[in-house]
């Protein structure tokens, strides 16, 4: 009796631990599918498959295999027009999972306007028409920014009617030209500082505060029916920034400018804090305007490391933050008001983060020979919970 009361404890303290080894490696697993700290690198090479299959297994049937197949909204890409005349695995990517173009660099003014009055239409015009024959749309971006602002207008002499001029022929010329064709635009991009204030741009400079306003008024006269957009990098450790575009979209919609929309950049890392970020969409979609994601790419390397290593935490923490992304779309923007989530391109070596920090990274869905990645999955999760 002893004895079998003996062997009957040890029996049980052993399916106790084994127990807690099992409930631990459950927290643990889940811990990995929902962190975002990319510290949590101690994960083995099998939990790793087992998130992997876990994310992957949304994919299982051909239906429900694309991007723009599981979304309930419209999912787009920044397009290269010459990348997608050149490389048929782009193209194809961008086909099978996007509905929507957004025009990375090709309609921003240096390109459209090149030199004063001379418009050059061809890549966007591609764009355009390649959208048109694979049933995409097409949002413009951007209008007027105080980046790619061409030559002739930096060293353009004139009294503020003639900056005026300038600035409303150019929004109006090209919303004209894409008058039906391109549904919607970046009106004005990034015209707030980090502390709130507006950007001493050169429009700033020579036209004033309000010629915010007046863009959405000039390209609201050349297409009536364009959902016009304001759009800003939505920094969520700048809280004063975000408050300011708050603030002014409240009084752009008050006095009745034409506003449809604004876009959240949502340039982020890893390491971006979820909450905040909730916060910042849930402000700006209690103006009742359009909500766009914009330009979504998310740094893996957020300290620029020279000496950085991609490993499977770094690679699950990457899946996890678009899954979050997604999820925190759909749960904080009503359904009127979801305009769409646009990746920042395609493949990780077309990123312009590259070329702008020259550090490693791997901030899209697919990899460099346009393979879906871990991060692929993540997101289409995110789109089907
Ligand atoms: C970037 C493009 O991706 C790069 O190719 C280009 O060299 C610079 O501009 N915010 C914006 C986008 O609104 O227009 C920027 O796009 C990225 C930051």
């Amino acid at each position: 009796m002893a004895n079998y009361t003996a062997t009957n404890n040890t029996q049980n303290s052993t399916i106790r631990s084994f127990r807690a080894v099992v409930f631990a490696a459950l927290i643990a697993l889940l811990f990995n599918l929902t962190s975002c700290n990319p510290k949590a690198d101690a994960i083995s090479p099998e939990t790793e498959t087992i998130v992997a299959s876990s994310l992957r297994a949304v994919a299982s049937s051909d239906s429900s295999n694309t991007l723009k197949g599981v979304a309930s909204f419209p999912i787009g890409a920044a397009i290269n027009p010459q990348l997608l005349a050149s490389n048929a695995l782009y193209k194809s990517a961008l086909v099978k999972n996007y509905n929507s173009i957004s025009t990375e660099n090709c309609a921003k003014m240096n390109r459209l306007q090149p030199k004063a009055g001379q418009f050059n239409w061809t890549d966007t015009d591609a764009l355009v028409n390649f959208a048109r024959q694979n049933n995409m749309k097409v949002h413009g971006h951007t209008l007027i920014w105080h980046v790619a602002v061409p030559t002739w207008v930096t060293n353009f002499q004139g009294d503020s009617l003639a900056w005026e001029k300038l600035m409303k022929t150019h929004i109006q010329t090209v919303v004209g030209h894409y008058k039906g064709s391109i549904k919607s635009w970046d009106v004005v991009n990034e015209a707030f500082e980090a502390d709130g204030s507006l950007r001493k741009s050169i429009w700033y400079q020579h036209l004033g505060a309000d010629y915010i306003a007046r863009c959405f008024q000039y390209a609201h006269e050349a297409d009536p029916q364009a959902l016009l957009f304001y759009n800003d990098n939505n920094s969520v450790y700048q809280t004063k920034k975000s408050d300011a575009v708050y603030a002014m979209l409240k009084n752009l919609k008050q006095r009745n400018i034409p506003i449809n929309g604004v876009g959240l950049q949502m340039h982020i890392t890893v390491n971006t804090s979820e909450s905040i970020l909730t916060n910042v969409i849930r402000q700006y979609a209690s103006t009742g305007l359009l909500i766009h994601i914009s330009e979504l790419d998310i740094r893996m390397n957020y300290s620029l490391s020279t000496t950085f290593v991609l490993t499977d935490a770094v690679k699950n923490a990457h899946a996890s933050k678009y899954k979050a992304i997604a999820k925190i779309y759909k749960g904080v923007v009503a359904k009127a008001q979801q305009f769409g989530i646009t990746n920042w391109n395609l493949g990780d070596s077309d990123s312009w983060l590259l070329t702008e920090s020259k550090s490693e990274d791997h901030p899209l869905l697919f990899d460099e020979n346009y393979n879906r990645k871990l991060s692929f999955y993540g997101f289409m999760q995110g789109l089907t919970e």
